[in-house]
């Protein structure tokens, strides 16, 4: 299954002209569409009759020391609930502190409080939404006063909580080439059976050290080739989403990046059914 992050950008571009884009499910923040009302909330209805929905929110921030949001989370049990939502998908990061709003999603400090924190408030999310949380390994430049391994400290979580892992490929990518490790090497300490969902996006390289993670560029070949080890070490069909949040190009070169997303994903299935038969 390989899906787009629905935006207004093309929604009516699309509706238009619905054979302009050929995916398999459709992706939003749930906070962008909980509050939406007339003209753009009766276009994505009308898109959910023909899609499978995927949400990846933006505001929970799970590693913030703050207490959890109530009644944001039952409005967005509500809004899961009633589009019969497939996965609920949020960052293993923080953007709110001491009620503030951060505009960022910043990197949870890897150490053992820090981990139980998490792993507290994700039970508790849990608990509230009824079904799993799938959290997704972030992009980060500076990780902040760091106790442990980011591999140790993620895979404890999920140990602990019981959540699901997103596994954004151009993420471990970035931060590879950022704080100089084997990519490959860290997707395989990854709890396997645990990974719901994979991401896939652009960045922008803007010095010889340092990549930023932008989603405004096309995916490079290098995170091609490690989306392709990924698909082929997780041995298992799993949904695929594109993520472009800036410089939205039209739906002619959105449908070049979703069909060699899908060639790679049949390959890889391919490659396993052999294997198996
Ligand atoms: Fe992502």
């Amino acid at each position: 299954m390989i899906g787009v992050g629905y935006r207004k950008d093309f929604a009516e571009e699309w509706e238009n002209n619905p054979d302009s884009l050929s995916v398999d499910f459709i992706e939003v923040a749930p906070e962008n569409w909980m509050n939406v009302g007339g003209y753009w909330k009766k276009l994505f209805d009308k898109k959910l009759q023909d899609y499978p929905l995927f949400t990846h929110g933006l505001s929970l921030s799970i590693g913030s020391p703050d207490e959890l949001d109530f009644k944001f989370l039952k409005d967005l049990k509500t809004f899961l609930d009633s589009n019969n939502v497939v996965i609920y998908s949020e960052h293993l990061s923080f953007s709110k502190c001491d009620n503030a709003h951060l505009y960022d999603l910043l990197p949870v400090p890897f150490t053992e409080d820090a981990v139980k924190h998490v792993v507290k408030k994700v039970k508790s999310v849990q608990d509230i939404l009824e079904r799993p949380l799938v959290l997704e390994i972030v992009s980060y430049y500076s990780p902040l006063a760091a106790e442990m391994k980011e591999i140790d400290f993620v895979n404890a979580i999920v140990q602990e909580s019981d959540c699901q892992l997103l596994l954004d490929v151009n993420n471990i990518y970035v931060n590879s080439f950022n704080h100089g490790f084997n990519p490959v090497e860290f997707i395989t300490l990854l709890p396997r059976d645990k990974i719901a969902y994979i991401h896939m996006a652009g960045h922008l390289q803007v010095d010889d050290n340092l990549i930023i993670d932008t989603h405004s560029e096309p995916i490079i070949n290098p995170v091609y080739r490690l989306f392709e080890f990924s698909l082929k070490w997780l041995q298992k069909p799993i949904p695929v989403l594109l993520e472009r949040d800036f410089n939205i190009p039209d739906l002619k070169e959105i449908q070049s990046e979703i069909n060699e997303l899908k060639r790679l994903y049949n390959k890889s299935l391919q490659k396993e059914k052999e294997h198996v038969s």
